[in-house]
């Protein structure tokens, strides 16, 4: 138990005039407010009794923060500071509040901030600067027009393990950006950078016995799009995370997502290549070869590099998104299977993954792998990440293993976070506030079970995010996670959080953080109309505005103010953002209308069906005639690719005619990996063009009742492949379009 108990019974009473100035993210387990308030000026000393480094580096940061607002503070103990004067860095405190706890005791008279362990002052002092007023750390307020609000914070977090992904292979992240990362983190209480490393498309670190996995494996594509982290690099960024408590845990991905590996080291792959840098993003079959011992002693030359660098516990070796065809095919690994008595190909990822944990526990180093490592058996030692969902996570902590809960439900933070026509699709979305709701530990576990949930983590791809957008996709997501991971579960409150939030994201803009708001939303489902039609707007910004254009171009502060909906009587498209107070814009959405009549049907004729052609060709995007003559032709029943042989590089038109019953709007739904086109009657409905994961792209139309022309175009670069076509319409729920409504002419 706590030393002191909470004496108000803060949570039950209205929000107060000050009380922003407490709004904090991620919300202390305890809170006890005082009477008046500390008031910094010139004189104000920062002075630490502990001996610990922590303290030290803790003083350090505040005194960077406060320099912000006044370059000519004194520093440290370099005079005796004066009473009433001090805030101090001390070791005490509740020893209940350890590892990472901290108490944080304002009066008038001082501040002190206490640690039973030293980590705890580096998690306190995060605490002490969101009290600065939202807007200190833009640094325009002079630090003697500063107060802090008296106050007593206990604190400790909920769960240990509180880490962020941040993926530089799909897109590269400069060292500075990197570091900007782990403030970020640190801002937020959070405790783990997950670095993944190395990818299909790019080797991000240097590794003295293999020089070619940078010198070859860090660059892709003919403009040769790159970069690494050199060894001198990556200690700056471990020390930068490290006066921060933050624990960098790198990914070395094996035995898949190895094509840089492979493009450097060709004799690694089952095949021996060549291999090239992926381009594309998705799956790839070239893998690690588990039947070549090379690998191994590669992999070990690897890791004993990455070893000697990283000084946390944790190795993450991926694990994930593994094909096993290779493996079906090669000798080397037949063998291996033979001569171990394995099963199948997933018993020999499990003797991959046990090899390497064997080889990272011999050197005093834990295994962290995605939730695939579960497959075909469990390393001894392993903690799993469970993505695909918490099943992962139900099943490793019920067989006594750690885990990390971290699904894409709740924890994928590349995903859009708002449904929006104007916000990329290429996952799914996942709003703020059910990365809020989210529960790290499942309710199937017993309480003995549940110890053995670390935490949580959020994941940051980047195959559509390069690092200037990434701020965007993380934040104020990020925010939530924190809080989720570090505040007791009875204090989760979305109202509450919400309105601290407002607060929060003043600190944000003073960071420089350049996240998303929600952009105004279209209350009006139709796109298509015949004469005219009235366009709801809503989701103005608290005590702001929403603002529009109807050119096309981007709305600022001087555009067109909403205030009743919008009659168009022409195609138009309608581009709004909302107007924050300050002046500030919120995140963009485009809504685009169209005027048409209803396309005119052709008689009902036809077999059932769709003509289905299929072309070969390495492609990335849609071309304007197929590349060559069809390397296959038959009827499919629906519009999709089942019965389709090859695995890549191909192009399928799926081409006839669309019945449908009545007269009225459609609405269709394309989605595909990679990209697709509809076009109905002669007209563009869906351009779900590029080379892409499953993204979902919706267009509507106006059609008579009766036959139309249906294309559908759709091609395969690599990785995984999908198609499918839904729609609804007038007494038409949603649905997959079915086979009934697709004919074509006898060929
Ligand atoms: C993953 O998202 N493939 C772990
Ligand atoms: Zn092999």
């Amino acid at each position: 138990m706590l030393r002191w108990m909470l004496l108000g019974i803060l949570g039950l009473l209205p929000r107060a005039a000050g009380q922003a100035e407490m709004d904090l993210v991620p919300l202390p387990e305890q809170i006890e407010r005082g009477t008046g308030v500390f008031r910094l000026d010139a004189d104000t000393a920062l002075v630490v009794t502990s001996t610990s480094q922590e303290a030290r580096w803790a003083a350090e940061l505040l005194d960077q923060v406060l320099a912000g607002g006044m370059p000519t503070r004194a520093r440290q103990t370099d005079f005796p500071p004066r009473a009433g004067h001090v805030i101090t860095f001390a070791d005490g405190g509740d020893p209940a509040l350890a590892p990472e706890g901290y108490e944080l005791r304002i009066t008038p008279e001082g501040v002190r901030l206490l640690a039973p362990e030293p980590l705890g002052l580096l998690r306190g002092v995060q605490t002490l600067r969101q009290l600065l007023p939202a807007d200190f750390e833009s640094g325009t307020r002079p630090v003697t027009e500063v107060t802090l609000p008296a106050v007593r914070i206990a604190d400790r977090p909920r769960y240990r393990w509180r880490g962020m992904l941040l993926d530089c292979c799909r897109h590269f992240m400069d060292v500075d950006f990197v570091k900007r990362y782990i403030d970020l983190l640190a801002y937020h209480r959070m405790s783990v950078l997950h670095w993944h490393l190395t990818e299909d498309q790019g080797w991000r670190i240097q590794i003295d016995r293999y020089p070619k996995l940078t010198e070859v494996g860090a660059w892709r594509g003919p403009d040769r799009y790159g970069g690494f982290y050199s060894k001198q690099q990556v200690r700056e960024v471990l020390e930068h995370a490290r006066r921060r408590g933050i624990t960098v845990v790198p990914e070395i991905e094996l035995p898949g997502h190895s094509s840089a590996a492979l493009a450097a080291y060709p004799n690694l792959g089952c095949s021996g290549g060549p291999y090239e840098v992926e381009t594309r993003w998705g799956v790839f079959p070239d893998v690690y070869c588990a039947g070549n011992d090379e690998t191994f002693a590669f992999l070990e030359g690897v890791l004993e590099e990455v070893i000697d660098l990283f000084p946390g516990t944790y190795i993450h070796i991926g694990g994930d998104e593994c094909p096993k065809t290779r493996w079906q095919q090669c000798p080397k690994c037949q063998a291996r299977i033979k001569a171990e008595g394995l099963a199948d190909e997933h018993e020999l990822q499990s003797y991959f993954v046990r090899r390497i944990e064997k080889f990272l526990n011999s050197r005093g180093r834990r295994l962290i792998g995605w939730d695939e490592i579960l497959e075909g058996g469990l390393a001894p030692n392993a903690t799993v990440q469970s993505w695909r969902g918490m099943n992962g996570a139900v099943k490793a902590a019920s067989a006594g293993h750690d885990v990390i809960s971290s699904p894409t439900s709740h924890c994928y933070l590349d995903y859009a976070q708002q449904r929006a026509d104007g916000e990329p699709t290429f996952m799914g979305y996942i709003d703020l506030e059910t990365c809020y709701a989210f529960e790290p530990t499942p309710s199937e576990l017993s309480p003995e079970q549940a110890r053995h949930v670390l935490g949580l983590e959020g994941n940051m791809w980047t195959e559509h995010a390069p690092q200037e957008r990434v701020d965007y996709q993380v934040f104020p997501r990020l925010s939530a996670l924190a809080e989720v991971g570090w505040s007791p579960k009875e204090k989760r409150d979305w109202p509450d959080f919400s309105a601290r939030l407002a607060t929060h994201l003043r600190r944000l803009d003073a960071l420089g953080v350049t996240y998303f708001q929600p952009a105004p939303t279209c209350g009006t489902s139709a796109r298509v109309f015949p004469d005219s039609i009235e366009v709801v707007l809503s989701g103005r910004p608290p005590d702001g505005t929403i603002v529009y254009t109807l050119d096309g171009t981007d709305p600022d502060a001087a555009s067109a103010c909403y205030t009743t909906p919008l009659r168009l009587t022409e195609s138009t498209v309608v581009t709004t953002r909302g107007l924050r107070p300050g002046g500030g814009l919120t995140s963009k959405a485009t809504y685009r209308f169209i005027r048409e009549t209803h396309r005119p049907a052709l008689p009902a004729s036809g077999t059932p069906g769709l003509a289905r052609r299929v072309y070969a060709g390495a492609l990335r995007k849609l071309p304007a005639d197929p590349p060559g003559p069809p390397t296959a032709t038959d009827t499919a029943a629906t519009c999709d690719l089942a019965g389709i042989s090859l695995q890549r590089d191909y192009l399928v038109h799926l081409a006839g005619r669309l019945r449908v019953p009545r007269d009225g709007a459609y609405t269709f739904h394309l989605t595909s990996d990679d990209g697709s086109r509809l076009t109905l009657s002669g007209r563009e409905v869906i351009d779900n063009d590029g080379l892409h994961g499953a993204r979902t792209v919706s267009g509507q139309i106006m059609l008579a009742a009766g036959d139309h022309e249906l294309l559908v175009e759709y091609f395969q670069a690599g990785g995984a492949q999908r198609l499918k076509l839904e729609w609804s319409g007038p007494d038409l729920p949603h649905q997959v379009v079915p086979a009934s409504a697709f004919w074509h002419e006898d060929q």
